[in-house]
Order: structure tokens, then sequence, then C-alpha cells
């Protein structure tokens, strides 16, 4: 028998574009650790509305989204995969959360206050409540793991700080979760357009942003264009955060370290370069997309999955659920 594996919990919005920033940072991480870990992965619909969405992209980009995780590699028999508001229990924890949960803490939060500012006309008590949804997510499922970037690290905390007060007021009840930043897990992936800002598909210049459903044209076309520095060599430094940018995705792609890159592109200029780092991407990006067409077409496979996630992430949250019904003292029959 081996060690008992951890448990590990994780979820994407799906909120339309992923980009490759989000794919190194993130769903690539999902892959490689689904072998060590007991992986729980969950398409966050009831997350997104907290901003609005048109229903019939909401309902087209969930699908889309659960054909790209199966597309990248995780394997649904492998690891738990499921869309969050197939399991109610979510709805469900986040309220009994909530009477513990301070309008202070809440409104403190940094995403919540940059979300309030960019989104000045909706703001709602979803948008408010989102960190206490996210701790739902993660303790009803007992996760001791939860890969998180430096985005979400502060809803982390939250949950912990929830995990932690209930457990004092109820006696033990939630394992209190770590922050997990995997080993090799990539460098941070920044703007073409601008290499001092993160790569977001938020970005107003579609150029500072590669997708994962760009086509190879698109890609190398993006490349191209990406902002470079003075000079005109390929080399890693903080000085020429364009190319050290550029650097990086390169050897997220390849697996290249930077040195192996600028021995490769001695004595070439930016423009060999740009191109090269184009079809690296494209190298990796164009099969996935056909995955993920072929998958997309299997609507029959795609329900399957999704009902079958659902009911795995049911008998586990239920568990859970029902422990903290009994303990706030909701009446369950005897
Ligand atoms: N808020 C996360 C994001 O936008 C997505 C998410 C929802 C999540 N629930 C989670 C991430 C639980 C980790 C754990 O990136």
């Amino acid at each position: 028998m081996g060690e008992e594996k951890k448990k590990l919990f994780s979820a994407v919005q799906p909120s339309g574009a992923v980009t490759i920033g989000n794919y190194i940072g993130a769903i690539r991480n999902f892959v490689r650790l689904q072998d060590e870990h007991d992986c729980i992965y969950a398409v966050a619909d009831l997350h997104a509305i907290t901003v609005k969405q048109e229903p019939a992209a909401l309902r087209r980009n969930t699908l889309e989204l659960m054909a790209l995780f199966i597309a990248c590699g995780i394997d649904p028999e492998k690891c738990v995969l499921f869309v969050q508001s197939h399991v109610p229990a979510h709805c469900e924890l986040t309220w009994v959360l909530n009477t513990i949960a301070y309008p202070g803490e809440l409104s403190r939060m940094t995403q919540f206050k940059d979300k309030s500012a960019r989104h000045a006309d909706n703001v709602n008590m979803g948008l408010m409540d989102y960190p206490v949804l996210m701790a739902s997510d993660i303790l009803l499922y007992q996760a001791a793991l939860v890969p998180v970037g430096a985005d979400q690290k502060q809803h982390l905390e939250l949950t912990r700080d929830l995990a932690i007060r209930f457990n004092n007021r109820y006696s033990d009840t939630f394992t209190v979760p770590e922050p997990f930043i995997p080993k090799g897990s990539g460098a941070k992936i920044m703007s073409l357009a601008d290499p001092t800002k993160k790569m977001s598909k938020s970005d107003e210049n579609p150029n500072g942003f590669i997708t994962l459903s760009d086509d190879k044209d698109t890609i190398i076309r993006k490349c191209k264009r990406a902002v470079t520095d003075s000079g005109n060599e390929v080399r890693a430094a903080e000085d020429k955060p364009g190319v050290s940018n550029l650097i990086a995705i390169y050897g997220a792609f390849t697996g290249k370290s930077a040195e192996e890159t600028e021995r490769e592109f001695a004595g070439k200029g930016y423009g060999d370069f740009k191109v090269a780092v184009g079809e690296a991407i494209a190298d990796v990006l164009v099969p996935m997309q056909e995955e993920k067409a072929r998958i997309l077409k299997d609507k029959q496979f795609l329900n399957d999955v999704m009902k079958k996630g659902a009911e795995a992430a049911s008998r586990i949250a239920r568990r859970t659920l029902s422990k903290v019904y009994r303990k706030v003292g909701f009446y369950q029959g005897e």
C-alpha cells in the first residue's frame, strides 16, 4: 500500500478565452499533479456569473473548458472533473460560511475592489461573496493543497481563516488548506505588448496575449509584434523584459533553459527568435485544438464525463456538508 495521496482542489472560471499564461501557470500543472495527488477540478460557473455573462456564451464556454481540460490531458478516470453548479453543496456550504464571514474582510479583498472598479455598474452581493464560495469549493473536499496563482493567494488566506474560525467555533470539521506551488510550474508569462504587466485576456490590446484557440498564423503574427528591447541579442536580463519574457515562453513550450536558448540563438537577431517562439507555441497548441474540437463533437461523451464527475464530487461534498449541518445544529432526523 502506498502513502495516502493528498487531496488537491482547483477550479477555472468558464469566462471565455484562456491564455497561454493560464495554460502554463495553471492548467498544464493540473495535468502533472494528477498522478501524485487526489485531484478534484471544477469548472467554476457559479463564480463566473458574479460579472455579467451572456447566458448562451456561458453555456458554450462551460463545454469548451471541459473539453479543453480533457484535451490538455486531464484524465476524468484519474481525477474528479465536474461543473460547479452541478453540485448544489457548493451553494449550501456557502450559506453556512456566510454566517461566519464578515463584510469588512470581504470588502477589503483586493480582487473585490478591482472588480468593483472595473464593473462599477454591477457591484453585486455575489461579487463580494465570491471568496466565500471559493472557500466552500475547497473546504467541501477537505483539500489539503490548492494550486493558486498570486492573484488568488488572498482568497486562499480567507479560506484558511474561515476554516479555522469554523473549527474553533464548532469543533474540528475542515482541513485547513495550504497554497501549493508545484515544482517546475514555469515562469509567469507577461503581456507581449507590455512585458511589465501579466499576460491577461482583458488586455485592451489583443496583441498582448495569445489564447489557446489562436491559430498558427495568429500566434506567429503576435510573436513577431511582441515588444522587444533595444539591441538585438537574444539574452535574458533584467533590463530586457521583452526578450526575457519571450525566452521564458520559449522555455515553457520547449523545456529549454534560458542558457540553452541563448546559445541556440547566438548571432541571430530578434526576428528569427520571435518566429521560433511562435512555432514552438503552435507545435503544442495546434494538436491540442484538434483534440478539443474532436471532444466537443462528442456531446454524449462530455455529458457522461460531467455526470460522473458531479456524482463523484457530490458523494464527497455531501459527507462534509452533513457534518457541517450536524455541527451547526440543523435537525437531520434521529
Ligand atoms: N477564483 C479562481 C480564479 O478565478 C477560480 C476558483 C474558483 C478556484 N474556486 C476555486 C481556484 C477554488 C482554486 C480553488 O482563478
